[in-house]
């Protein structure tokens, strides 16, 4: 008699939706200032393979029926690649980052334009540091806003203004998860994976009560950047170096593609760092053939 283990078999089919992207392709991209503590400027970075992984990723979400919107790059911010951090968009609302260090000070400005040309105006602006997607993220009809590091808080109210949407603050606590998309990832509109003691004992109590159910990364899966991924809400794209959080992510009902960005890495930053989701309204919004 084979006795099936019902751990084998998800319990619930987890149903992606269309999204769309707006990437930023890494053909200027090095590690020459070290802005975060993954960042050291004496590894050497491979520009032409981080391109070819870049275009790996792009091809993966092509394939499940995404559309990926390319933003030009610009020669000395090597740092655009990380698409997330450019802003935020959600229901016909965007926000365009003001970054926390000179050296990513001007990207703000190109990723303003390009919402603008791209027809996802009026591209609103902050008035203090906000980092995009960086540190807000969509989950249904709340935004998680991560703080400690990068966005200041007061950007939190702005942005509950801006999109009408409630915005829970979260307090990141450790240095190596400096935005609240390297500890935490969103799975659909209700459900999210995220690693504990990147956050304040507080934080850590209102994600436990919000999110009883979620789905928590060891430390070996936070630090491959295993939470910096992207899910249409079926299909979870992620690094493929975070096992025993892919093998979770499954038991759940959702499907881990696993790509590998370990140059990006270098740079701080892994899939969901280079992926900004664009959100207009809800018309746009469809099914994909699973
Ligand atoms: N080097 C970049 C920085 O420190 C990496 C950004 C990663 N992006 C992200 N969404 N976490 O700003």
């Amino acid at each position: 008699m084979t006795i099936t283990s019902p751990s084998a078999v998800p319990a619930i089919t987890r149903m992606p939706r269309v999204r769309t992207y707006a990437m930023t392709p890494p053909i200027h991209f090095t590690v020459d200032y070290a802005i975060n503590p993954w960042m050291d400027p004496s590894t050497p970075v491979d520009t032409e393979l981080a391109v070819a992984q870049w275009l790996k990723l792009r091809e993966v979400y092509e394939s499940l029926g995404h559309t990926v919107h390319v933003v030009d790059p610009q020669p000395g911010l090597p740092d655009m690649v990380y698409a997330a951090n450019g802003g935020l968009s959600v229901g016909g609302c965007t926000v365009a980052a003001r970054f926390a260090f000179s050296e990513r000070a001007a990207e703000a400005d190109h990723y303003a334009a390009w919402f603008a040309d791209a027809g996802l105006g009026p591209v609103h602006r902050t008035a203090d540091i906000q980092e995009g997607e960086g540190d807000f993220l969509v989950v249904g009809d709340r935004i998680l806003a991560g703080t400690g590091f990068r966005t200041h808080r007061d950007t939190h109210a702005e942005v509950a203004t801006l999109t009408g949407m409630p915005v829970v603050t979260l307090e990141l606590i450790d240095p190596r998860f400096y935005h609240l998309d390297t500890a935490l990832g969103v799975l659909d509109d209700d459900t999210i994976a995220y690693y504990p003691p990147a956050f304040s004992p507080d934080s850590r109590a209102v994600l436990a009560e919000l999110f009883p159910t979620a789905i928590i990364a060891t430390d070996a899966d936070a630090l491959v950047l295993g939470l910096n991924l992207v899910s249409d809400g079926h299909h979870v794209v992620m690094t493929d170096a975070a096992t025993e959080l892919a093998a979770a992510i499954r038991a759940a009902g959702y499907e881990p593609i696993g790509v590998d960005l370990s140059e990006l890495l270098k740079g701080g930053g892994g899939i969901k760092c280079a992926t900004l989701e664009l959100r207009r309204l809800d018309s746009d919004v469809d099914v994909v053939g699973a």
